[in-house]
């Protein structure tokens, strides 16, 4: 019988196939709603008959027997089934099962071929990261990069053809003073050294220089337009604060392990904007107020006109300058033409929500007016990174802390764990293994949590090696590794049996439900459900090797234990890859 990677949608068709086939009237109306069960009731259960049988005046007891009494044959090997309280199904793999599991999905190859179903076909572009040109990346920045590449990862690994796309803020009226303060005091010593320091001084020192009414300001403003239409001194410029924000960006990408494929900032849709003037007019959505082109949605209570306080979306400014709301829509359209995209997310902290919410609405509209196919838009949002009193994260003498100092300390804190667990490992090793562990610690105390609670930060909790942190799922794996390095190569696997101890059945049972931590962190964009799983499985297995012994003399004892190793160790090696981390072989 061949194995599915999802048993619980399996036996989702299954019990369908059964309503069929028991001759309901209205079988085509039956939703099993299978779900994990809690372990104690057995591995998955269906309580979609109770609400069938209400609904239609039948016992449900009686419907789930008749239910049951229609399942195929080749099921009863596979689980025990039983049927509790008024009419739930409960279904427990049997050892056979599990095993049978086990053996199919045996490489990261076989996971992800059994996980693409869900997006086989579809492109997905991810927005993520997207900090603004000529200033320095901080906390604040972390989360939206961290979030959004472990995104990217579930999308592919789910199926889809995925576009990251940072969408840098790299235009606006900051680059007038900026430009203004650089023609004047740019140090050229500074700027090799550590450019986006010194764009941020120029900045603040062209800012100092033009206050409002000053003849300076109106000097930094003729530099702006300069800009816009296109000086090639002042064009050069900022082209080139874009490329040295951009190189800065790109070493805490590496650190992180992102890679963006686009680079397609607010600036890229200059000349994208009148179209989406022209057609939100023609489809009669936008309006025109005081000067300025917006959009209202009267159907919600504050974005329509008869609000309290009217807050429309902002098309174009009433002086004719593009805004924030312009270049998003303008970027919609860009995604779905040019990319086709049939999903798209944009992962930004949770004070965007509003913009999104009108955004989508408008771009619903739009899309529908012009007959366009609108994609599926999630706005990913996330809470804000603070210290454990809930205050904004900030260093003692109350500056905004860097990502790349972060980054840095996150490392050089792991170091000093690491250099007293492994005296004897060499120095380089042992650095690596820092960088790992250190980084890692930041990625997962972000992914760890609910994204949209406050990213609570803990050096002490982060980098414990104890509860649901990095160090102790890369520990958990390191140990597994010296394992099969003990066992001096991989396990006979062909010889293994059946699980049977009940630690043995409780961790081979939970590897099994790995498919549905994807499914559910994946459909809601929420990494911390796989974490809590990869965290639940490491526990499982910490029993497991506590309670049986790997290495024993027996060969098939012996081999099925080993599988059970192999396997845990592949899910947690794809679990923290798909979550963005690395691992190590030893630590
Ligand atoms: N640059 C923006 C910021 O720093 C984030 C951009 C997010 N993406 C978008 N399409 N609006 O807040």
């Amino acid at each position: 019988m061949p194995v599915s990677f999802n048993l619980a949608a399996d036996l989702d068709a299954a019990l369908r196939a059964a309503a069929a086939r028991a001759g309901w009237a209205d079988a085509a109306a039956f939703v099993p709603e299978v779900r994990v069960a809690d372990v104690r009731h057995g591995d998955f259960q269906a309580n979609g008959v109770l609400a069938h049988a209400k609904a239609r005046k039948l016992n449900p007891r009686a419907t789930a027997e008749q239910l049951v009494a229609a399942l195929p044959a080749e099921l009863r090997p596979a689980y025990a089934i039983t049927i509790a309280g008024p009419g739930f199904i409960n279904f427990t793999l049997q050892p056979a099962m599990l095993l049978a599991w086990l053996r199919e999905f045996d490489s990261a190859a076989k996971l992800r071929a059994g996980a693409a179903a869900a997006h086989a076909g579809q492109t997905w572009v991810v927005d993520y990261s997207a900090p603004n040109t000529a200033k320095q990346m901080h906390v604040g920045h972390l989360r939206s990069a961290v979030i959004g590449e472990a995104i990217c990862r579930l999308l592919e690994f789910t199926g889809a053809r995925v576009i990251r796309d940072n969408h840098l803020g790299d235009w606006g009226t900051q680059f007038g003073k900026l430009i203004y303060g650089y023609k004047r005091w740019a140090d050229p010593a500074a700027l090799a050294r550590d450019p986006i320091e010194e764009l941020e001084r120029l900045y603040k020192r062209g800012n100092d220089a033009t206050p409002e009414g000053s003849p300076e300001l109106e000097e930094a403003r003729r530099e702006l337009v300069k800009l816009q239409q296109g000086d090639p001194e002042n064009v050069a410029l900022w082209r080139k604060f874009s490329d040295v924000s951009l190189a800065a960006f790109q070493q805490i990408y590496d650190r992180l392990g992102i890679r963006f494929d686009h680079h397609l900032g607010e600036s890229f849709y200059n000349d994208k904007l009148d179209r989406v003037y022209a057609e939100l007019a023609d489809a009669k959505l936008a309006e025109n107020s005081q000067g300025a082109l917006v959009v209202f949605h009267d159907e919600h209570p504050r974005f329509s006109r008869n609000a309290e306080r009217p807050n429309p979306f902002m098309v174009r400014k009433a002086d004719g300058a593009s805004g924030y709301a312009s270049t998003d829509l303008a970027t919609a359209l860009y995604r779905r033409e040019h990319f086709q995209a049939d999903g798209i997310v944009v992962v930004t902290d949770f004070r965007q929500a509003d913009h999104f919410e009108q955004l989508i609405l408008t771009v619903k509209k739009w899309f529908a007016a012009k007959g366009y196919r609108m994609p599926e838009f999630h706005h990913v949002t996330f809470g804000a990174v603070t210290d454990e009193d809930g205050k904004a994260l900030k260093t003692r003498s109350g500056d905004v802390i860097k990502l790349k100092a972060l980054l840095d300390e996150a490392e050089e804190r792991a170091y000093a764990i690491v250099a007293e667990k492994n005296p004897e490992v060499p120095e380089p090793e042992r650095r690596a293994i820092a960088r790992v562990v250190g980084i890692g610690a930041v990625q997962y105390a972000d992914l760890s949590q609910n994204r949209s609670s406050n990213y609570v930060f803990s050096w002490d909790k982060m980098l414990s090696l104890e509860g649901n942190t990095a160090p102790y799922l890369l520990y958990a794996v390191a140990r597994i590794h010296s394992i099969f390095r003990k066992a001096g190569g991989p396990g006979n696997e062909a010889a293994a049996t059946p699980p049977e101890t009940p630690a043995e059945i409780i961790l081979a049972r939970k590897l099994t439900k790995f498919p549905d931590a994807i499914r559910l962190a994946t459909e809601t964009l929420r990494p911390h459900y796989l974490s809590l799983y990869l965290f639940e499985l490491a526990g499982d297995y910490s029993s497991f090797n506590n309670a049986d012994k790997v290495l024993v003399d027996d060969p098939g004892l012996r081999a099925r234990r080993l599988l059970l190793c192999a396997r845990t160790l592949l899910i947690l090696e794809t679990g923290l890859g798909l979550l963005g981390l690395r691992t190590v072989q030893r630590m």
